[in-house]
């Protein structure tokens, strides 16, 4: 019985640990330097044309997302949100897998394995870019409250805000950009198992220019 117990309790154990492996723990952001702020707004543009060969390391993905929608003081955020709801998630497309950005943990966590690149978007050059990044509002947690399952004004400038802090990041790091509207919303949904509660808003391709 005893023996029975124990190894029980080690598939248990395994199982945790193979699941938590899953998950990919970032690097502390560096949140000081890259360039002055007028020269990135003078750098601000739309790029497409992907090097596909190229990655982006977790270094320069963790300063990214913390650009993006991370946290500047004790509870809030590089991103403004209407009434401070903090609705806002992003989903991470890497070529390992599509994961949930923990921005207070600094967590990848896994929502499934796979290159899940392509099917953020509807255009050529999406599949070639190092990272999609998936902005997804939570509507319990939006002004709607759950009351209505549809996006409001106010989360379509939640991500407005977030897309031009990719915006600014990458003209700083000489990263190319596109924030997409573009995006197949309800078949990406299913395809990552979102649920109701979650709508994708927005979608924005990063990666290394040809
Ligand atoms: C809300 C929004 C949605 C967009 N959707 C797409 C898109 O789906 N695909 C795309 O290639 N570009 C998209 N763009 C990028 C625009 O085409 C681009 O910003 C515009 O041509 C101006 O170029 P610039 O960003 O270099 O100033 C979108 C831009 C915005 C603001």
């Amino acid at each position: 019985m005893k023996k029975l117990i124990l190894s029980a309790l080690t598939v248990v154990f395994s199982l945790t640990a193979c699941a938590q492996n899953q998950d990919i723990k970032l690097p502390e952001p560096v949140k000081t330097g890259g360039k002055p702020l007028m020269d990135c707004l003078a750098e601000r543009k739309t790029l497409r044309d992907f090097d596909e060969t190229k990655t982006l390391d977790r270094q320069t993905l963790s300063n990214l997302l913390w650009a993006t929608y991370g946290y500047n003081r004790e509870d809030k955020r590089t991103a403004p949100t209407s009434r401070n709801k903090q609705e806002m998630d992003i989903i991470v497309a890497l070529p390992e897998g599509a994961y949930w950005w923990d921005a207070k943990m600094n967590v990848l966590k896994l929502i499934a394995k796979g290159d899940f690149r392509k099917q953020t978007g509807s255009q050529p050059f999406v599949e070639k870019a190092a990272v999609n990044l998936v902005f997804v509002c939570d509507i319990p947690r939006s002004e709607t409250g759950g009351d209505n399952q549809k996006l409001t004004e106010a989360t379509y400038a939640n991500a407005g805000f977030m897309s031009q802090n990719v915006y600014l990041f990458c003209a700083s790091e000489g990263l190319g950009t596109v924030v997409r509207g573009y995006v197949p919303k309800d078949e990406l949904s299913k395809l990552l198992g979102l649920g109701k509660d979650k709508l994708i808003v927005l979608a924005q391709s990063v990666g290394y220019v040809k």
